[in-house]
């Protein structure tokens, strides 16, 4: 068991899960799309408990990333109802486990319905303060990007600022992550060794952790496994082992 392993001083703060794998999954029970996003869903409740049982500060799920748009209308429907779906009966969850919901995105491009109980739901849970579960929506990380270059240029051009007092943090400021710290570990589920324009910028320094599971097969043990493969890990920040060890 995964979980006796865990030791509270080796947690990490931040989890970022690029979720993966739902189509794939039902395809090889011989069902339609959707009935993987279904079973994603109750994925997602299932880690997001298990994060906020453990204390951990903040979880990113990739749910919905901005080339999304471009699968079928069908399926692009369906996500958004079970969004509303969602949204509807999790929210008890969110509030008893003092869950506050966050997102990253061009929650714009939502349809009306979904983005008022979205927005609704995250106005709802603003006061807590257990953890804080960030839901990437409609998000890709180089319109994050594209978006914060163009700040940052109208505030030059307003003489708001000059172009040479622009330092990283000038572009940390200016994300939609600009109140999230960065994240300590990315999981990826299904098998794929990609980064797929999530969070390009605040991955600098993170633990990277695949595995083989699809999204909907992917259990509270498997969680603790991954963060039990963290906790090994030695994080360097560019610095040589003996410098970390001192
Ligand atoms: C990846 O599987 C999953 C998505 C693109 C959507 C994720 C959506 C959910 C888990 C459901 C909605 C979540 C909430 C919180 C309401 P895939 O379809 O890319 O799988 P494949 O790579 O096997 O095709």
């Amino acid at each position: 068991m995964y979980k006796e392993q865990l030791t509270t001083d080796r947690l990490p703060e931040h989890v970022a899960i690029i979720m993966d794998g739902n189509g794939r999954w039902a395809k090889k029970q011989g069902l339609a799309r959707v009935f993987g996003h279904q079973k994603g869903v109750e994925t997602v409740h299932e880690i997001t408990t298990a994060a906020a049982e453990l204390g951990l500060k903040y979880l990113t799920l990739y749910t919905f990333s901005t080339e999304n748009w471009n699968r079928p209308k069908e399926e692009v429907d369906a996500i958004m109802t079970l969004l509303v779906d969602t949204i509807a009966k999790e929210r008890p969850t969110l509030m008893k486990n003092n869950v506050r919901l966050l997102t990253i995105g061009d929650t714009n491009r939502l349809p009306d319905e979904a983005r008022k109980k979205y927005l609704q739901l995250i106005d709802d849970t603003a006061g807590n303060t257990g953890l804080s579960l960030v839901l990437a929506l409609s998000y890709s990380s180089r319109w994050e990007i594209t978006e914060a270059m163009k700040r940052i240029a109208h505030k030059v051009e307003s003489g708001e600022m000059k172009a040479d007092d622009i330092t990283e943090q000038t572009l940390t400021d200016n994300m939609t992550t600009a109140c999230i710290p960065d994240p300590d570990l990315l999981i990826r589920t299904s098998g794929e060794y990609r980064i797929s324009n999530f969070l390009l910028w605040q991955l600098a320094y993170s633990e990277m952790y695949f595995t083989d599971c699809y999204w909907p097969e992917f259990t509270r043990e498997e969680f603790y496994k991954a963060l039990v493969d963290y906790a090994q890990r030695e994080r360097r920040f560019g610095k040589t082992s003996e410098q970390i060890q001192k």
